[in-house]
């Protein structure tokens, strides 16, 4: 198994290139289940883990996927299956938003239940409530869900928690459900932007995205659409935090700001000077950060994945900041790895008081999901002497090309086979 080797403790300078979103990329791949027509999705960061486990989930469902380099076609190549393979969605749970668009266009799906991971139970009750509203039944059998409804309904939702995930698999749904679907207390992520977007580009009338209350308006057809991906607002954000761990210069390339709105806030109360512009962020950094505290929220409030590599910043703070994680049950596996460093992080159900220190030191530590694995990167660039970063395969589901664009930008690191 690889491992990234760093040599900590020198400022990062130079520019960095974001790539696009893994988050938006994985349901408009998944939406192309809508239609027969071919649909070109361009910006994909294609080398990551989990889009290679969405194009195996498509071919198994009857597509073709034909990837060049960031530009990903996805062709017919006859009827589609209706059953997603458990092989597939134990590697990404992201696939049961198959279920979604194969449901609204053949009435029948099965897909497993995905079950939980390292930092939390992720049920998705939520989901299948949803279904159930427009009309779906649902049987359990072996561990699969089997929902069927020879034609869902266009109805009104209304959402007990704005779930990322249910909110793309309704809107899925809806788009292919001929009528007024109301998705409320809906996910506002910029990625169900994205989302909304490449919907109505297939044919679907999609009002509110980005606010709580979503309507879609969907068709009995849908076709064939060209999008372009939005850039990965996480992987940036990681990024700005390395750089204000470390210290340094550094401007990221293909960001975007509105999206970033809550990190940048705290990141300029903690003493970064960060200036943005169209398709670009800078952020410089030249002292040690002071405390600041967050929680985590669905957007618009703080977002729960660069929770981790914001309290590897906050290690290094001058004071003591709280961090408290509202949206996961149990998502503060990095706290132990970054005690390893020197961290000084007292948990205590689900807030965290972090006792910032003068510096880190270079210690082994082992990713356990992928934003615990970010946390250790900006921990281990800013860490004095050698971290190694075990079980990187963690790392290599969200960041593409990580060591390279590091490297860039002036960071000391390598991957070890
Ligand atoms: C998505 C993101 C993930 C991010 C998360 C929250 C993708 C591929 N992943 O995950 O990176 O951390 O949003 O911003 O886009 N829940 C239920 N029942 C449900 C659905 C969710 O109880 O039916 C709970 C979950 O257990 C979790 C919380 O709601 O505690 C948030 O989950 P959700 O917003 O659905 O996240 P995902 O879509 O899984």
């Amino acid at each position: 198994m690889d491992k990234l080797v760093i040599d900590g403790g020198k400022p990062l300078n130079g520019s960095i290139k974001v790539s696009g979103a893994k988050n938006a990329a994985l349901p408009i791949l998944i939406a192309t289940l809508l239609t027969d027509e071919p649909c070109v999705i361009e910006n994909v960061p294609s080398t990551l883990r989990d889009l290679r486990t969405t194009f195996r989930l498509l071919e198994s469902l009857g597509k073709k996927v034909v990837v060049d380099g960031s530009t990903v076609k996805v062709l017919s190549t006859g009827s589609l299956k209706t059953q997603a393979p458990y092989e597939i969605v134990k590697q990404m749970r992201a696939s049961v938003l198959a279920a979604g668009p194969l449901l609204a266009r053949f009435g029948l799906v099965r897909v497993p239940i995905p079950g939980g991971c390292a930092i939390g139970l992720r049920p998705i009750d939520i989901h299948l409530k949803g279904f159930e509203t427009m009309g779906a039944r649902r049987i359990a059998d072996q561990g699969d869900i089997i929902m069927s409804a020879p034609r869902l309904k266009a109805t009104t939702i209304k959402l007990r928690f704005p779930s990322v995930g249910a909110t793309q698999n309704l809107m899925m749904a809806a788009a292919a459900t001929p009528g007024k679907t109301t998705i409320k207390n809906a996910a506002r992520e910029p990625e169900m932007e994205d989302l909304g977007v490449f919907l109505s580009r297939l044919g679907a009338k999609v009002h509110g995205v980005g606010t709580a209350t979503v309507t879609v308006e969907g068709q009995s057809k849908l076709h064939g659409a060209t999008h372009r991906v939005i850039p990965d607002r996480i992987e940036a954000g990681t990024f700005l935090l390395a750089c204000a761990a470390a210290r340094g210069r550094v401007k990221l390339l293909g960001a975007e700001a509105a999206h970033l709105t809550d990190l940048i806030g705290a990141l300029k109360k903690a003493g970064a000077k960060i200036k943005s512009g169209k398709g670009w962020i800078e952020l410089s950094m030249d002292r040690r950060p002071k405390a600041v505290s967050v929680v985590t929220k669905p957007h618009p409030g703080f977002p729960t994945d660069l929770q981790a590599p914001w309290m590897a910043l906050m290690t290094l703070c001058t004071g003591f900041a709280k961090v408290t994680e509202t949206v996961f049950e149990n998502r503060f596996l990095h706290a132990a790895e970054l005690g390893r460093m020197g961290a000084q992080i007292a948990v205590s159900g689900r807030a965290a008081v972090v006792a910032g220190q003068e510096s880190l030191s270079g210690a082994p530590i082992m990713a356990s999901d992928i934003r615990a694995g970010a946390a250790l990167l900006v921990a281990g660039l800013a860490a004095k002497g050698r971290t190694t970063i075990q079980r990187v395969y963690h790392i290599d589901r969200g960041y593409e090309f990580v060591e390279k664009k590091l490297a860039g930008a002036g960071a000391r690191l390598e991957r070890q086979k």
